[in-house]
């Protein structure tokens, strides 16, 4: 297997955990770090063992053939577009960017210049997820009608010591933590056609209740609770709850109604987890368990591979081979979300202007060919 030098710019929180688990993959070498903060480059190198360049070297770095992008959202189509005009496959952290032009301008960049670029969430990649797909595309409960995603709680202001920027343009439930439910969606019933909803903030403010700034209140200034209504290509619609205003909340991540049967999908912020199944009359029951690699618990009774949608990009480009996080998934998934956010803001139905193919399926061999 060929490796690629991996790059990173961004060495913060999440940083972490990408360094950590790229050693799984075969495709993956990590080379060097950067930061616009010296000091957090310098601390993630010493911590796994690799050099920490200035942004500048980094570009510029000849040993590095992919960089990853793990900076802020707000930051990350300024940072992949320094990365494609530097000559670098881009890989970027959620959500790729926070507009349409700013992710059709990667696409045609990334295509002038024959370059790969891939953008998170990979858990759809995840064994849980997996399952799901395989059991939708054997027909185990028919062609899909429709569905409920619910992603509810009370926003970050009681773990974040900053979370400011949570409630920003830019942010907010849909960005946030959306694209790993819209993503998995396309990936399970394709192409989203239309959206609609209804978009408000409950509170003007949140106090934050933890950490130094305990007790300061942050504004308010994007939606924090969004119910959308998903009209997709194949004719399935399907329901998003998305809200940082609620409490406590008894529906499931993900129900997807077949017309001989339902399926319900665990959490898609996760690569693992239980699939089940009911179909007719029948109890709801487990799907039996599948020898997926990307559902083994490896962290507690987590199953965390994050990176696995970087490996499938380092191995595609190895290979000569499309990848699954691709740019037309992540902007097509920008497409929905901002559009999701414009049709609250204008209480009306937006029509989307792009489209994108199902990412390939990641079967257990397949997924067993990027392990190291
Ligand atoms: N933290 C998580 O658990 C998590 C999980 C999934 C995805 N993500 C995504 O990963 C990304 C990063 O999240 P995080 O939690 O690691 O954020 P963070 O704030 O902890 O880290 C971001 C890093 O980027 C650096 N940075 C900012 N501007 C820069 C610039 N112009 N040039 C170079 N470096 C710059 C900062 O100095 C910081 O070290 C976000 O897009 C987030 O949505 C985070």
């Amino acid at each position: 297997m060929t490796k690629l030098g991996i790059g990173i710019i961004g060495c913060g929180n999440i940083s972490a955990s990408y360094l950590r688990l790229a050693p799984l993959f075969a495709a993956l070498k990590p080379v060097a770090v950067a930061d616009i903060n010296m000091a957090a480059a310098q601390a993630r190198a010493a911590e796994f063992g690799m050099r920490a360049d200035t942004v500048e070297d980094l570009l510029k770095a000849a040993d590095v053939d992919v960089i990853v992008n793990l900076t802020i959202p707000k930051i990350h189509y300024a940072i992949t577009r320094r990365i494609l005009e530097a000559g670098k496959h881009a890989y970027s952290e959620k959500p790729l960017v926070l507009t349409l032009t700013e992710g059709e301008d990667l696409r045609e960049l990334a295509a002038a210049k024959g370059l790969a670029i891939g953008s998170a969430p990979d858990t759809f990649l995840g064994g849980a997820h997996q399952q799901a797909r395989a059991a939708i595309d054997a027909g185990d409960v028919g062609q899909i009608i429709g569905g409920t995603c619910h992603v509810m709680g009370h926003g970050m202001e009681s773990w974040h010591p900053n979370p400011d920027f949570f409630y920003q343009p830019g942010a907010g439930p849909i960005l946030d933590i959306g694209p790993y439910y819209v993503t998995n969606l396309i990936q399970l019933l394709g192409p989203v056609k239309s959206v609609t909803s209804l978009a408000t903030a409950t509170f003007a403010k949140r106090t934050i209740s933890n950490g130094p700034r305990e007790g300061e209140t942050v504004p308010v200034d994007t939606p924090t609770n969004i119910h959308a209504l998903l009209d997709f290509t194949n004719g399935a619609t399907v329901t998003l709850g998305a809200s940082w205003d609620v409490w406590a909340h008894r529906h499931a991540n993900m129900e997807l109604y077949g017309e001989t049967g339902s399926l319900f999908v665990p959490d898609p912020n996760f690569f693992g987890g239980e699939v089940e199944i009911g179909v007719h009359d029948a109890k709801i029951t487990a799907l039996p368990a599948w020898d997926h690699p990307f559902g083994v618990p490896n962290q507690d009774d987590l199953a965390n591979y994050r990176c696995a949608g970087l490996a499938d990009m380092a191995t595609g480009i190895a290979e000569g081979r499309a990848h699954r996080c691709s740019i037309d998934l992540a902007v097509h998934a920008v497409d929905v979300m901002t559009s999701i956010l414009r049709a609250g803001a204008e209480r009306r139905f937006v029509d989307l202007t792009t489209t994108c193919e199902r990412p390939d399926a990641l079967s257990p061999d397949e997924a067993r060919a990027l392990l190291a």
